[in-house]
């Protein structure tokens, strides 16, 4: 009988990075698996310092890049842009109009200019209450504009069109691959990776996680590693291959 495929999203930084010598151990692993998984990277970051990532570290060749906290979507090792993903994003949105309307927040800093797109506008925002995060939402939906606010580990505030999330991004790119739930996997560390966690994929999340990101971690289709970063991905992954029909 053929092995079945899977698919992993996963974050980088502090899930699969940050630890060299667990992403060499993963690696190792993932040679034996490669025409069992594929993988897609989802990252706060675009694709042009993730590509170096790549090319620099042992990090596994991707199908996908999904950037920006999900704002944009491409092909790897090509680059391309996917422009069905552009066209569904784009309506009700206006990264200007934002900056605009947020130049007068005092406790808002922008982030520097390559953390920012036409489709994800990024400040630092340190120890952001609930509330200070829905008067934020509320003044941009009274000016017309229908954003998604992510918060991550009390520091990152990125701004993306509305329903635009890693989360998104993961099941759009996991239904023109083709692959349904229990077959695609998730994998991250922090605020951003959430809503990956909130589309019945099966989800792993690592030992080093923010507390922000383990509370998904009470639902059964959620493995809690006791291993950090690429230690926790091998594991989270060898936890539900085993367990799903190997
Ligand atoms: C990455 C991005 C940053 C974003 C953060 C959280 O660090 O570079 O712009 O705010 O992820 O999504």
């Amino acid at each position: 009988m053929m092995k079945a495929e899977y698919l992993l999203v996963s974050d980088l930084d502090d899930t699969f990075l940050g630890d060299r010598d667990a992403l060499h151990r993963f690696a190792a692993f993932y040679e034996r698996l490669r025409h069992e998984l594929k993988i897609v990277y989802a990252s706060g970051r675009f694709y042009r310092t993730i590509r170096r990532d790549i090319e620099d570290t042992p990090l596994p060749e991707p199908v996908a890049v999904i950037g920006g906290v999900g704002s944009e979507i491409r092909s790897h090792p090509g680059g391309e842009l996917d422009q069905q993903w552009v066209k569904r994003i784009s309506a009700n949105w206006s990264a200007d109009r934002i900056r605009e309307l947020l130049s007068d927040e005092a406790k808002l800093a922008l982030q520097p200019e390559d953390s920012q797109s036409d489709f994800k506008v990024s400040y630092f925002f340190r120890d952001a209450s609930d509330e200070q995060l829905n008067r934020l939402r509320a003044k941009l939906f009274d000016n017309g504009i229908d954003a998604s606010l992510i918060y991550s580990s009390s520091r990152d505030l990125d701004f993306l069109p509305e329903g635009v999330n890693k989360g998104t991004a993961a099941a759009f790119v996991a239904r023109e691959l083709g692959f349904d739930c229990d077959h695609t996997l998730v994998a991250g560390n922090s605020g951003n990776d959430s809503k990956l966690f909130e589309h019945d994929f099966r989800g792993i999340i690592v030992a080093n996680a923010h507390q922000e990101l383990k509370a998904y971690a009470t639902d059964q289709r959620v493995y809690l590693s006791p291993h950090e970063r690429a230690d926790g991905v091998f594991d989270g992954v060898d936890h539900w291959m085993n367990r799903l029909n190997r």
